[in-house]
């Protein structure tokens, strides 16, 4: 894997609260310079409540070498061997992945990840499918709109808590109609379980994408890394998955996300990269979100629906009579 890991001196960068090095004894974040097992290194068994993470898929981002899939897994394999010590006995491991793709034959990852989890004996508790509305369009096969996340627990004995991540209900009219319960409402304030199938856009620019064309490669939100998780993704898994001042480990970290949401949730966030630029957007990125000059999609916000009076939403005078 490529890596453009430097001895960085992060002294004056580094925020109120954000080490690059993991020292056990402090409550501060961790955004670690290097590879995620020189991280682990330093931490004890059992500290970690939720990994929580993308792994790059070897598939040639600007931030991997690609080798062969069997090559892939087994470097895969020297982290997850690390990242099952530290895992708390009552922890989870949320695995995000997409597919790997070799002369147009795509390789869904979960499923080997899914072997490799197994021989650990964690326990697959769901299979979350993430979908969003864009993507490259497919030529030789239907156009890819989702991921999944392998949300794996260690022991039968876990942290869930539903409530702070129930969503609004489509009924929440709807009564009991017999039994004790008869004539009483019979959903939860709170909301409903939000399943197993996630929708989030990877970025929050498509109010702006449909308004004002072109403003995509401008957009402040707009990153320089390729592939940066939805914060609204994390929270969810943060926020059912660990507890207050709980430890939650990124160890393919890239622009922070992971240490950003558990930064709002008041969970401590670690993570590692090897790139440095990479490290240094994650630490900018805090201390923009805790100024509040971050744009954050706040979690739970709809996914916007055209109306059909935005220019883009509407179909092209050229194409008038042929559109189906
Ligand atoms: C798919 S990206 C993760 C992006 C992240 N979820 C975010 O929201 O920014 C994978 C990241 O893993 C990093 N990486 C690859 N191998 C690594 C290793 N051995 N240790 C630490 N980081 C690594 C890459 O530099 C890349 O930024």
């Amino acid at each position: 894997m490529k890596s453009n890991q430097q001895a960085l001196s992060f002294g004056d960068t580094y925020q109120r609260g954000i080490s690059s090095t993991f020292n056990s004894a402090n409550e501060d974040h961790v955004i670690f310079n290097g590879d995620a097992r020189d991280l682990m290194k330093s931490m004890p068994d059992e500290s970690v409540k939720l990994v929580i993470t993308s792994p790059p898929y070897n598939i040639g981002k600007v931030y991997e070498n690609p080798v062969s899939l069997e090559e892939y897994l087994e470097e895969q394999m020297s982290i997850t061997n690390e990242l099952i010590r530290v895992l708390h006995p009552q922890g989870s491991l949320c695995w995000e992945v997409g597919n790997y793709v070799n002369k147009g034959e795509i390789v869904p990852l979960d499923i080997p990840f899914y072997n490799i989890f197994k021989k650990h004996g964690l326990k697959l508790r769901n299979r979350i499918v993430w979908t969003f509305g864009h993507g490259l369009h497919a030529s030789k096969r239907f156009s890819g709109r989702y991921e999944t996340i392998l949300w794996f627990t260690k022991e039968d004995n876990y942290t869930f808590n539903l409530d702070p991540v129930r969503v609004p209900s489509k009924y929440p009219g709807k009564r009991n109609y017999k039994g004790d319960k008869k004539g009483e409402p019979s959903g939860n304030p709170l909301g409903k379980n939000p399943s197993d199938i996630w929708t989030f856009i990877a970025q929050d620019w498509e109010r702006e994408i449909w308004d004002i064309p072109n403003v995509k490669a401008n957009h402040p939100e707009k990153t320089s890394h390729p592939c940066q998780f939805p914060v609204e993704l994390v929270q969810r898994c943060i926020l059912a998955l660990t507890n207050e001042n709980d430890i939650v480990l990124d160890p393919f970290g890239g622009i922070g996300t992971s240490v950003l949401a558990s930064d709002i949730a008041a969970r401590r966030g670690i993570m590692a990269d090897l790139q440095s630029d990479y490290c240094e957007m994650a630490v900018d990125r805090i201390g923009q979100m805790r100024d509040g000059s971050l744009k954050i999609r706040p979690i739970g916000t709809p996914v916007f629906k055209p109306t059909g009076k935005e220019k883009v939403s509407q179909v092209p005078e050229e194409w008038l009579g042929l559109v189906k």
